[in-house]
């Protein structure tokens, strides 16, 4: 079966997390991903977080997956002509080199709109324009400026950096979708575009329900925050530690066996609409009249206390044992699972989230493969290159080069 962006060439000049994610993405729909990585050093996580001496690292290998490696110096001047040819050979070239790299390299937008028109040209930056558009930026810095850090956390601790990698993947998941658009529009127009998704934009797109509270502060406090009622609130968007940010109240409870684990721990959504069954099964069935307990804006002062109600009912329950009674009723809730849990759950390896990949001098490890399921293009998980595996393949076979060329360019030192 085909898949969706089959005979698309993209030119991955990406490298760390951000720009891979979303290449690794076009990959795992078909694309044909060429990463250029510079000879002998290669992309840096290749050697970052290694667990085994003078092998890729599963940060390299898991950001990927689906490409092919070619080594390419790209500031000596036979590797800028081959640079150039390949620019006229591929669709979308993608990059999240610090500001001005590739303008430096010699290759500034117009200059690649001159080479190839229908080029689609892609970046990820820490910032858009202003006064941090030079800055160098990782992961935590745009969570920081994106906004979440200062919601995130408990009101007695500082501000909080989540696991999710929303500055980099998010960015990359952000990114992917701008090249996919530009893609569709090309159809019409014929012509490519500049693609650019700044970290900061991203982390705060997907932080846009705390704009929504900030705006809500200035006529009232936030009453589904914990400050709430006795609480108090600033000018800013406090840390709103576990509440759910949505409609329905939400907290994280401790189940049977927290003192010793962790993880022994329940989110638990008091859904307005299923409030009887809640006190059905924490035998609480006097709280479904009492006027006090029985309405959403009642309850709302009353939140922690109602929780911690609820909590001496899940501490009687071990979490899954707790989602299996409360699910049937309807009532939202989630264990808090670990990475290892995460990683041994039968229904993740059976959708292929989670997958297992052999890598010729690693062996064997646990990646997640493609979490956006499609019935018309199937999406298997290759691993990822070693450095320079492709060089030839890509050279001969994409860019018709004579095995003299090659020699040539290689004698050069281009690739
Ligand atoms: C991530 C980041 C901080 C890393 O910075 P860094 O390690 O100093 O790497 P840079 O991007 O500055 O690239 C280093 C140099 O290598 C050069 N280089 C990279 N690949 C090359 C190649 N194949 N051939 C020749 N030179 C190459 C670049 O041109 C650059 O040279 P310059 O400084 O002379 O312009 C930076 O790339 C960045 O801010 N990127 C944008 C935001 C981002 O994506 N951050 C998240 C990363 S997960």
């Amino acid at each position: 079966m085909a898949k969706a962006l089959e005979g698309v060439r993209i030119l991955d000049f990406t490298h760390v997390q951000s720009g891979p994610t979303c290449t690794q993405l076009l990959g795992w729909f078909g694309a044909d991903v060429l990463k250029v990585e510079r000879p002998g050093v290669g992309d840096a996580t290749r050697g970052q977080l290694r667990d085994i001496p003078d092998v890729d690292s599963l940060y390299f290998t898991m950001l990927n997956h689906n490409k092919r490696s070619l080594t390419l110096n790209s500031k000596n001047e036979k590797g800028k002509e081959v640079l150039e040819s390949l620019i006229k050979a591929c669709d979308v070239l993608v990059e999240n080199f610090a500001p001005g790299a590739l303008d430096r390299m010699g290759f500034p937008w117009a200059r690649i709109q001159e080479l190839n028109p229908r080029m689609i040209y892609a970046s990820v930056k820490g910032f858009g324009p202003g006064p941090y558009e030079d800055c160098k930026v990782y992961e935590n810095v745009a969570q920081c400026t994106g906004g979440s850090a200062s919601t995130t956390g408990f009101d007695d601790g500082p501000p909080t950096v989540t696991g999710a990698q929303i500055g980099d993947s998010g960015t990359g998941l952000h990114l992917a979708l701008g090249i996919v658009t530009a893609l569709f529009q090309r159809e019409r127009s014929g012509r490519g575009q500049r693609v650019l998704t700044a970290m900061q934009d991203s982390v705060l797109n997907l932080c846009r329900v705390k704009l929504r509270d900030q705006q809500r502060l200035a006529h009232g406090p936030l009453t589904e925050y914990p400050q709430y009622p006795n609480g108090t609130f600033g000018d800013a968007v406090p840390r709103s530690g576990n509440a759910s940010g949505g409609g329905q109240p939400g907290w994280i409870l401790k189940c049977k066996g927290w003192e010793s684990d962790p993880n022994a721990y329940i989110y638990f959504i008091t859904q307005a609409a299923v409030w009887p069954a809640i006190c059905e099964v924490i035998g609480r069935q006097e709280w479904i009249e009492d006027p006090e307990y029985a309405t959403p804006v009642a309850r709302l002062p009353k939140l922690e206390y109602i929780f911690a109600t609820i909590e001496e009912w899940t501490k009687t329950k071990d979490k899954v044992e707790a989602m299996d009674i409360l699910n049937p009723l309807n009532i939202p809730c989630g264990p808090i699972l670990s990475m290892k849990e995460v990683a041994a759950e039968p229904s993740l390896r059976a959708t292929g989230t989670v997958v297992e990949v052999d890598h010729p001098t690693r062996g064997k490890y646990l990646s997640v493969g493609n979490p956006i399921k499609m019935s018309d293009s199937p999406s298997e998980v290759t691993r990822s290159p070693l450095l320079g595996e492709h060089t030839e393949e890509i050279l001969k076979g994409v860019l018709g080069m004579s095995d003299e060329e090659i020699a040539e360019a290689r004698s050069a030192g281009a690739i």
